[in-house]
């Protein structure tokens, strides 16, 4: 395990691969959920989409780690949805029903889904008054903890280069098209992101090296790679990766506010 030497609160933290990835972010997560659930009662978290958490949700069931939270406290919400039916198996809402959530004993009320069956903009509509009602707040919703994905394109949620949503800061959730997924998306817009107590970005694969080191080492260019402007996340942010997709980021890059000082070899 690799940690960074940024400042507190904004860590690179690289794995051997991608099943100790997957094994050290469940460890983590359960920790998470404990700390604040003793802390604060309820744990309110995003999940991410795509592929790269599914084999995480699974370890997330496993009796060991999931006997250590109390469901019942947990308020799972998500970082984005596709605009399709939520029995699609382009659905995220469907990808983290089948991996976590039919097998934890979470209330339906603790499941927040974006109906991706709506129209995308009644669903980000919808969305947002649920977000206001769990969060008991018309402001911006602060998670204890928002997983992430990254794009090979350097696309966090559904905040994809050179968009619409990405210049949407006086809502939590918007609706676009995008281009490049010839889909309607709803996504979490970057002030959520923003106030997050904690983000988690999981990268895993040689396919994201390319990204992930313009995101963390080269230019600072959010209109074109989105995830850096999770740099501005007040909170802790973690990048979650294993060794194929660091396996281009440079050691000892010198460091700017934009961004994270290099991970070290412990
Ligand atoms: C989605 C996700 C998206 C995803 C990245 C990475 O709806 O697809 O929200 O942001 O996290 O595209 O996807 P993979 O994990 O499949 O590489």
């Amino acid at each position: 395990m690799m940690m960074s030497n940024a400042a507190p609160g904004r860590v690179i933290r690289i794995l051997e691969d991608a099943p100790k990835l997957c094994e050290i972010v469940a460890e983590e997560f359960t920790r998470v959920a404990e700390t604040v659930q003793r802390d604060q009662g309820v744990f309110r978290v995003a999940l991410a989409g795509g592929s790269t958490p599914v084999a995480l949700y699974h370890r997330l069931t496993d009796p060991v780690l999931a006997g250590r939270v109390d469901w019942r406290k947990v308020e799972v919400c998500f970082g984005d949805e596709r605009c399709v039916p939520p029995t699609s198996t382009r659905s995220n809402f469907h990808m983290a029903k089948e991996t976590l959530l039919d097998h934890l004993p979470i209330p339906e009320a603790g499941i927040h889904r974006i109906k991706g069956e709506l129209n995308p903009h009644q669903a980000a509509r919808e969305y947002q008054a649920d977000l206001a009602a769990l969060f008991h707040t018309s402001r911006t919703p602060q998670f204890d903890l928002i997983l992430l994905g990254m794009g090979a394109n350097g696309h966090v949620a559904s905040l994809f280069p050179g968009s619409a949503a990405l210049r949407e800061v006086g809502c939590p959730t918007t609706a676009q098209y995008v281009e490049t997924e010839r889909e309607w998306r709803v996504t979490l817009t970057r002030p959520v992101l923003n106030i997050a107590r904690r983000i988690w970005v999981l990268v895993s694969g040689v396919a994201k090296s390319a990204a992930l080191r313009e995101v963390l080492q080269g230019n600072w260019e959010p209109e074109v790679l989105p995830a850096q402007y999770l740099f501005d996340t007040e909170g802790e942010q973690t990048w979650w990766c294993d060794k194929d997709a660091a396996g281009l980021l440079e050691p000892d890059s010198d460091s700017s506010k934009h961004r994270l000082p290099l991970a070290r070899l412990t």
